[in-house]
């Protein structure tokens, strides 16, 4: 039976400039994992922030009916006396705290004005085991991985007696293994009866748990595909994400492969700590010009070491090998030698160790190549807000 757990109606959300929601339809039954998709810029975050209280209910138009009554929130503790909490795209869990700390924050087990830390970690552990997360909840969270923050996010989310869970794309920063466990998660959770949002647009993940998708476009609400309705298809999906027929998935493409410009040989790379394993073996692999070379395997297979290790050694102990560059053999046991000799990496983690956070987007862009932009040990200002503006 599907009774409407939450409806939204004619939402137009606008910022300066923008109209980032336009006259949105939204309609989700008590009990379904309801997938919200479309393309990067298209208003999925704006509309969950404003189910969630986080823009206020005086700064869009339309109406919000939650379990059939009006909903006015001014901030999000309103939305979660509801029981409606949202996990957001980029995680707000304290580094520093622990666990358990993070699940109550600003919900502190307390009495007469003192924490009661005993209940706190006894709560925090049975929270934990309901998501299947087998930490102790004194641990700092960021001691664990981003997969295991995502499911303290939850735990959290469930200490508020979450009906409705809102996840905004929940697996863009986990690797497969997580994902499965999260989504495996949130199947568990609606077997107890958790309404939850999820945006997402794999589509592998959107077939595992979605009973409807709703599709965003531009800020405008497409259409709502169901799965009793034999209506959630690929070609569907992305007919309505991109408004048009797509002839194919992978379009055509015609490389210009030449010489080969680099190659490496015999690279073997041992773990920084535990000498007695080897991460990297022998491994070795060229790459032409033109081309575009995965990197296949498991987790921990050793593709990041691999790649970490031949620029500057910024992973590994004991690190041989040789790396050629157009046949020479180049030196790239620093990252300024990498980087000279035109070698660049992009980070996995890029907050932690891609972006320097409290730095400007200008300086973050041109911080690789700084002497260039140099006089004298001075950077010239003028040239480098040039060169940075050109490569945003
Ligand atoms: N706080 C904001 N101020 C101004 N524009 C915003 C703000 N948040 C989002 N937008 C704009 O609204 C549109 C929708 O953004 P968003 O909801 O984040 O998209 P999605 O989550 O689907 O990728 C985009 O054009 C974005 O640039
Ligand atoms: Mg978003």
């Amino acid at each position: 039976m599907n009774v409407p757990i939450l409806q939204m109606r004619g939402i137009t959300k606008t910022f300066p400039g923008v109209k980032a929601l336009q006259d949105v339809t939204l309609d989700v039954n008590r009990g379904e994992v309801h997938a919200i998709c479309g393309e990067n810029g298209a208003g999925k975050s704006t509309l969950m922030k404003v189910l969630s209280g986080v823009y206020a209910h005086n700064t869009f138009e339309g109406d919000i009916l939650f379990e059939n009554e009006p909903c006015d929130f001014a901030s999000i503790s309103d939305s979660e006396k509801r029981g409606i909490v949202i996990i957001h795209q980029e995680l707000a869990l304290s580094p520093y705290l622990s666990i358990a700390e993070n699940i109550f924050l600003g919900n502190e087990m307390a009495s007469r004005g003192w924490v009661d830390w005993r209940k706190t970690n006894l709560e925090a552990a049975k929270l934990l085991a309901r998501v299947g997360l087998d930490e102790n909840p004194v641990t700092p969270i960021q001691h664990i991985s981003v997969g295991k923050q995502q499911l303290v996010e939850i735990a959290k989310a469930l200490s508020k007696e979450v009906k409705l869970l809102i996840l905004d794309e929940p697996t863009a920063a986990l690797n497969d293994e997580d994902s499965d466990h999260l989504l495996d998660l949130i199947l568990h959770l609606k077997g107890q009866g958790v309404t939850s949002i999820i945006i997402s647009h794999k589509l592998n993940e959107i077939r595992k748990v979605a009973d409807a998708v709703t599709i965003i476009r531009d800020g405008r609400s497409i259409e709502t595909l169901r799965v009793d309705q034999g209506q959630i298809t690929q070609e569907r999906i992305i007919r309505g994400m991109v408004g048009r027929d797509l002839d194919s998935l992978y379009p055509e493409r015609e490389p210009q492969i030449g010489e080969e410009v680099l190659r490496i040989e015999d690279w073997t790379v041992q773990h920084p700590q535990d000498h007695t394993r080897t991460v990297v073996h022998n491994a070795s692999l060229n790459v032409r010009k033109g081309e575009v070379v995965g990197l296949a395997g498991l987790m921990g297979a050793g593709r990041t070491e691999l790649a970490m290790s031949v620029f500057g050694r910024t992973y590994g102990r004991a690190v041989s090998g040789k790396v050629f560059k157009y046949g020479k053999e180049i030196n790239t046991s620093t990252v300024p030698e990498a980087i000279r000799n035109g070698i660049a990496y992009a980070t996995e983690d890029r907050k932690h160790y891609g972006l320097n956070l409290i730095e400007d987007i200008k300086r973050n862009i041109s911080m690789a190549a700084l002497p260039k932009l140099a006089k004298r040990g001075w950077v010239d200002k003028n040239k480098e807000t040039t060169v940075a503006n050109s490569y945003r």
